[in-house]
């Protein structure tokens, strides 16, 4: 039976290209996991948007001199073109600005408002009597009273993860001009999240399928008290608050963003003409994940369930598989200090599927993972390329050369054979039940190591030689190997798009690889191949100078 799957990704700011780790956190392992199911006829449907609001884009935009408008619809659009070129298969991406999202945030709003969940208090905040403001969390910095990071901001700890209110913070500074803030009063609204408590407790110890590192850092906070937080702020850019006399408040950054996995469905709905088919991924029987990166999980795993749970009638969280995170050359990426990989940069260079490959291969699920260019080339050369592409080149040449154009038939198929192709059917559940469980790396390893396998047969079997002596023998081995690429290309379609669906037209079949299905569905006897040419290329060894010294030198004029 067909199952329903909801696959929310976390919103990216709007205020910076992508980098290398947010695909490795979270973009590249949703679209495995949208890619999988949708190859096993489950109903998919993904979505995120642009993260418009907030601090991180103002600051941005102030820096250079720009409207914040300017700033995301900018960024939005360099977005979409990333998905397309990585292949990252959105079934909408959209963002905050909408006037559909704001319609939601406000009936979720009023909604939790009426019931009790939400309620006005005064709060004190930091103003700045020279910047004559009061700061918003990112423009205020101090110590971190969990862990003593002196350069918490607040709105989070960047050291140990935990959210903060900036009175929170020990040594308050000015983020813009470094002098002290006085605190001063200010009205606004307070979700109730200590009422949840009770109940998000049990939810949470339940979750045993979550891993470790979500369900112990929410389990860890939960006992530390649920507070109430506040979800407006004095600033002009942002959602605005629908009660009157908050004209000049506007709602919080993050308390919106989580609506939006909401909206995106709704808007979504729309757009499919069928203005309520949202609720088929929200109401009953579906199974919702949320993709992110660790830095994430308390708003996904606790406040968005919160909010959830008091607007009642939605589904909550089925996972929260939250990566870790990925280091560049041994260091933390840093956008501040532009230590990191551009995504625009790598898909104007490079091929899609070798970084998919690699941060695949390398996927910082449950420990951080690093990344450098001449891992990128050694595992491109070694692994993709000489592993994966040459098997499949030399299979499709030979065939092609030899059997006129046509998949050969298969005599009398021998022992060595058949233990392959068994083995071939064994990856196909392996790697089904890796991926349903989020274990994207193992999954990988588990799909690479039949690629050695099939070489390994193919160097014993050696057809070049037999076809002159025993056709037949020859024709057996190309047609099991045929059959064995032929399911390499459907077990790493959900990592490897555009290389499987160049094999798939390559083996002759139409169509695409989700229509063919998860299976092992060895071409037919006769069945015209397509003229071979290589999946991947070879790069130079010159590529990782070339672009370690981009690197160095990008850190020198940080952005
Ligand atoms: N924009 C946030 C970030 O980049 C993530 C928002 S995730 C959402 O860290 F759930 F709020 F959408
Ligand atoms: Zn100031």
């Amino acid at each position: 039976m067909s199952e329903r799957i909801f696959i929310g990704v976390a919103w990216p700011y709007a205020n910076g290209s992508l980098h290398l780790g947010q695909i490795a956190g979270a973009y590249l392992p949703a679209d495995i996991f949208a890619r999988y199911h949708r190859t096993k006829r489950n109903e998919v449907l993904m979505v995120s948007g642009s993260d418009q609001h907030g601090t991180p884009v103002t600051l941005r935009a102030e820096k250079e001199g720009r409207s914040p408008g300017e700033v995301v619809a900018h960024y939005h659009q360099e977005f979409l073109d990333c998905w397309e070129k990585l292949g990252i298969s959105f079934d909408l991406f959209t963002a905050t600005g909408t006037r559909n999202h704001a319609q939601v945030v406000h009936d979720i709003f009023l909604t939790l408002l009426n019931k009790g969940y939400i309620y006005k208090d005064k709060m004190v905040l930091p103003y700045c009597p020279s910047c004559r403001r009061f700061l918003p969390d990112r423009y205020v910095e101090g110590t971190c009273p969990y862990c003593g990071n002196p350069k918490a901001r607040g709105d989070q700890c960047d050291e140990c993860g935990k959210p903060l209110n900036p009175v929170d913070l020990i040594d308050l500074s000015c983020g813009i001009c470094r002098s002290t803030p006085e605190l001063r009063d200010s009205e606004h609204f307070f979700l109730r999240l200590s009422a949840f408590a009770e109940r998000l407790k049990p939810w949470v110890q339940e979750q045993s399928h979550w891993r470790q590192n979500a369900r112990n850092f929410t389990i860890g906070y939960l006992a530390e008290g649920l507070r109430d937080r506040a979800i407006t702020r004095d600033i002009e850019w942002g959602i605005t608050v629908p009660v009157p006399g908050f004209e000049e408040k506007r709602i919080y950054v993050w308390f919106e963003a989580v609506i939006g996995y909401l909206s995106a469905s709704k808007e979504w709905a729309e757009s499919c003409g069928e203005s309520e088919r949202w609720r088929h991924f929200w109401q009953g029987d579906v199974k919702s994940y949320y993709f992110i990166g660790k830095d994430n999980i308390i708003f996904h795993t606790l406040i968005w369930p919160a909010m959830l749970l008091g607007y009642d009638g939605l589904n909550l969280p089925y996972d929260v598989p939250a990566n870790e995170f990925l280091t560049l050359r041994g260091k933390q990426l840093s956008t501040s200090r532009n230590w990191a990989v551009w995504l625009p940069d790598y898909l104007q260079r490079y091929h899609p599927d070798a970084l998919r490959y690699i941060l695949s291969i390398n996927m910082p699920e449950t420990n951080d993972a690093d990344f450098s260019w001449q891992e990128f080339v050694r595992r491109n050369n070694d692994e993709l390329v000489a592993t994966y592409g040459n098997l499949v080149h030399r299979v499709l040449t030979i065939a092609y050369r030899n059997f006129d154009g046509r998949v050969p038939a298969a005599s009398e198929v021998d022992a060595e054979s058949k233990t392959l192709l068994r083995k071939a059917e064994a990856t196909l559940h392996t790697v089904d039940s890796l991926l349903y469980g989020c274990h994207f790396r193992e999954a990988m390893r588990e799909a690479m190591a039949l690629a050695q396998e099939a070489n390994r047969y193919l160097d014993s079997k050696a057809p070049w030689k037999a076809i002159k002596e025993d056709r037949d023998s020859a024709a057996t081995a190309i047609s099991t190997a045929l059959g064995v690429i032929c399911s390499l290309k459907t077990v790493l379609y959900p990592f490897l798009p555009f290389s499987s669906e160049k094999l798939h037209r390559l083996l002759g079949f139409e169509g695409s690889v989700e229509e063919a299905g998860w299976a092992m569905s060895v071409p037919a006897a006769g069945q015209r191949l397509s003229s071979p040419e290589p999946l991947f290329a070879k790069l130079d060894d010159q590529v990782v100078d070339e672009e370690n010294s981009r690197l160095e030198q990008s850190v020198l004029t940080p952005g």
